[in-house]
Parts: C-alpha cells; sequence; structure tokens
C-alpha cells in the first residue's frame, strides 16, 4: 500500500514535520467550491492554509472571492502560451514557489498535463459534478439530465493523465426527479461538491489515504457506510 503523503505525496504525518498543509487552488469560474474550503479552513475543519489561488480567466468571480479572503492571486491567462505544457510547467513553477503540498482544481477548465502531475505526483485532486466514471468532460449535469438518471452527483478523484480518470476518493449521490431540468440537478449537485471537497482535502492533510491499484483507501474509516455523504431529500 502506498501512502499518498509519503512516498508521493506530503501530509504532515508523512513528513514528520508537523508543518500544515499548504494548498494550491486552481480554478476558472464562480468559485463556490473555492469559498467551501476556504469557509471550513476559518471553521477549522480543514488543517490547511491556502498559499495561493491561480485562476486563468481575469474575469473569474473566483478572484473576487481569493482577494475579499486574503488570499495570494495570480492569473495567468492560457491563451498567452504557446503549448499546454508551457502553461503548465509556468502553473507548476508558481505552486512550487507557493511550496504547496497539495494541489485542488475547482472548476478549473483546462485539462492538466503530464509536465505538472510529474511535478505533483498523486498530489493533485480534482471535483467533477458526476458520479464517474459516468458522465466524463463538460456540463456533466447537463449530460446527467438529458440521459434520464434518477440518480447523480459529484466525485472528488485524484488527477491522472486520463481525464477525469484517477483514483476516486469520495463520491456523493442525489436524487434527480423525472424530467427535472439539468439547472435544477446542477444546484443539488453543487451543494454536496461543497460538502464533499473539504472533507476530502481534511483526509489528504491528516495523511489517511492511500492509492491501492486505482483504488484509495481511507486510514480509520470503521465502515464502509462510515463516511457517507447522504444526500437531501428531494424537495416537493
Ligand atoms: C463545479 O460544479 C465543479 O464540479 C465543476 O465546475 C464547477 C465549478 O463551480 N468542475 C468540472 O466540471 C470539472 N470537469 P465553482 O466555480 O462554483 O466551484
Amino acid at each position: 500500500m502506498n501512502p499518498v503523503g509519503g512516498g508521493f505525496a506530503m501530509s504532515k504525518y508523512e513528513d514528520n514535520s508537523n508543518s500544515r498543509l499548504r494548498i494550491g487552488i486552481l480554478a476558472s469560474g464562480t468559485g463556490s467550491n473555492f469559498d467551501a474550503i476556504a469557509e471550513a479552513i476559518d471553521s477549522g475543519r480543514v488543517d490547511a492554509d491556502i498559499s495561493v489561488l491561480l485562476c486563468n480567466r481575469p474575469e473569474a468571480k473566483v478572484l473576487d472571492k481569493a482577494k475579499a479572503r486574503g488570499v495570494c492571486v495570480e492569473i495567468l491567462r492560457h491563451g498567452d502560451f504557446d503549448t499546454r505544457e508551457s502553461f503548465d510547467a509556468a502553473l507548476a513553477d508558481i505552486l512550487d514557489h507557493a511550496e504547496v503540498g497539495l494541489v485542488v482544481l475547482a472548476g478549473f477548465d483546462r485539462i492538466i498535463s503530464a509536465t505538472l502531475l510529474r511535478r505533483f505526483p498523486n498530489r493533485v485532486i480534482n471535483i467533477h459534478p458526476a458520479l464517474l466514471p459516468a458522465f466524463k468532460g463538460t456540463d456533466a449535469q447537463g449530460q446527467a439530465a438529458a440521459y434520464g438518471v434518477a440518480i447523480a452527483g459529484a466525485t472528488v478523484h485524484f488527477v491522472d493523465e486520463d481525464v477525469d480518470h484517477g483514483a476516486i476518493i469520495i463520491q456523493a449521490a442525489v436524487p434527480v426527479a423525472p424530467g427535472e431540468a439539468a439547472n435544477s440537478v446542477r444546484q443539488r449537485i453543487l451543494a454536496q461538491e461543497h460538502r464533499i471537497y473539504p472533507y476530502a482535502v481534511q483526509l489528504f492533510a491528516e495523511g489517511r489515504l492511500s492509492i491501492v491499484g486505482r483504488k484509495v483507501i481511507v486510514k480509520g474509516r470503521k465502515s464502509p457506510g462510515d463516511e457517507a455523504v447522504i444526500s437531501p431529500p428531494l424537495p416537493d
């Protein structure tokens, strides 16, 4: 078993430094997941600090949220770079400089290449608004609504070189009403995202995540249902 935090990723328990986990958040949009993580840190539910918010879109609302919280912000327009690799190398340089131990993708709309992943092996996580492996790619909630699923959800996973593919840390499910509009499904999933993403960061910070094959083992988990996130009932 490979503890994520030992041979692969850093955590305060595995590297014996007792230092708080420093995270770098990459986002492109509204930033509600950024806010959920920041709020969880402020309330003591997550033992980490946000060292930097990296954003590729100067108009993104997440920038205001980060500035309002006094988080260091770096804007890097992907269009200013010739290749995905050169963009990712620049991102990795900033993350390195900020001494980040975990890279958190929170609505980041660029595919992460091996250039960045190699510099942060097993230290990049993502949230995807679907129950992977279903509905990979863009507009997962719209895909789920159009497909007519009865259950949708969100997934936090480690990032590997294939899109929406890496080992799954936690998932949350929500019911979908027959004929329900994509936006309504989107909001219900988002509420679960805001619960499970900070929780996943905290599991990493505590050094409790190990990867075995493509499975994530959560140390100290007492029973399979112990840490399940149960979705709220459908509104009338
Ligand atoms: C979230 O729903 C997140 O799951 C999704 O983008 C949204 C960002 O919202 N990410 C993806 O679709 C990645 N494939 P936010 O900016 O309010 O956190």
